[in-house]
């Protein structure tokens, strides 16, 4: 199973991450979390102790492995590099693991402007591909309001693609867009998750936006989401209840998936 989660900013894709990556660990899967998005905060809504998160290095700032894989330097455009660099020892060598989530933090991709290929991204992409292609894992990848790490060499893979929008057009604008990139591309689901609900009326406002896109379930407005982050504890810590929706979300996407819907 490999899904990826966007949407616009806030929305709630990296605390939908966390929680599909609880519930997928809880059903004794090997779980891999990428976190994709640059500004990454994954780790804190796993819940990961401060001595895992000191051990977590992304991707993008490992200068010494990039060069050592692509044969250039981060940051240098126009040389010669390669580009289908080794990966596969990555995820075990860069990840951490708690509590059965294995995390992997890719970093930020300084873009000296539009369409660069530089030996960072090379590295990102083909490590994404690598990923994507393992077998017997569920990944999660929480990625931001874009493809970037996805391409059409890949895009078949990804057996699920989420939008999370919250009540308000902002974020339907955004899941619009998105999923119209992703369907581009060749991914073949996209789905939408509703967050931040609050009564039926949200419910059918995002339905009634999104007629396209089916939704695989809601999470409520959660005081206890809020407090969570608050806190710096894992949301599936403090909210059973969210956990329970994810539970959901989590078979009607095993069935979707079975019946190739
Ligand atoms: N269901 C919810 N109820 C209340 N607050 C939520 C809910 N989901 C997310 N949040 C809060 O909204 C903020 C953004 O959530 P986050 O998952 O980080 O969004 P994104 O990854 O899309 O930027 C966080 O402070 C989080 O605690
Ligand atoms: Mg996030």
């Amino acid at each position: 199973m490999k899904i990826a989660i966007s949407g616009k900013g806030g929305v709630g894709k990296t605390t939908l991450a966390g929680l599909l990556a609880h519930v997928y660990a809880g059903r004794g899967r090997r779980v891999i979390a990428i976190d994709a998005d640059p500004d990454a905060n994954l780790a804190s809504a796993l819940g990961f102790s401060p001595e895992t998160l000191a051990r977590l290095k992304p991707i993008a700032e490992l200068e010494d492995l990039i060069e050592e894989r692509t044969g250039a330097k981060p940051g240098t455009y126009g040389a010669m590099f390669k580009l289908n660099p080794r990966v596969d020892d990555i995820p075990e060598r860069y990840s951490v693991e708690e509590r059965g989530i294995r995390l992997l933090v890719m970093g930020t991709v300084d873009k000296g402007g539009s369409g660069c290929v530089c030996p960072e991204s090379v590295l990102l992409k083909s490590l994404v591909t690598h990923l994507l292609l393992r077998e017997q894992e569920v990944l999660i990848m929480d990625m931001e309001a874009g493809i970037e790490h996805l391409g059409r060499a890949t895009a078949g893979a990804v057996d699920a693609f989420i939008v999370v929008v919250e009540p308000g057009l902002r974020s339907i604008q955004t899941a619009q867009t998105v999923a119209r990139l992703a369907q581009d591309i060749g991914v073949r689901r996209v789905y939408v998750v509703g967050n931040k609900i609050r009564d039926e009326r949200d419910r059918q406002f995002i339905l009634s936006n999104l007629p396209e896109l089916p939704a695989l379930g809601f999470l409520p407005l959660s005081p206890l989401a809020i407090e969570a982050d608050l806190q710096g504890k894992a949301v599936f810590d403090m909210d059973p209840g969210l956990v329970q929706e994810a539970e959901r979300i989590a078979d009607e996407l095993e069935s979707r998936i079975k019946t190739l819907q």
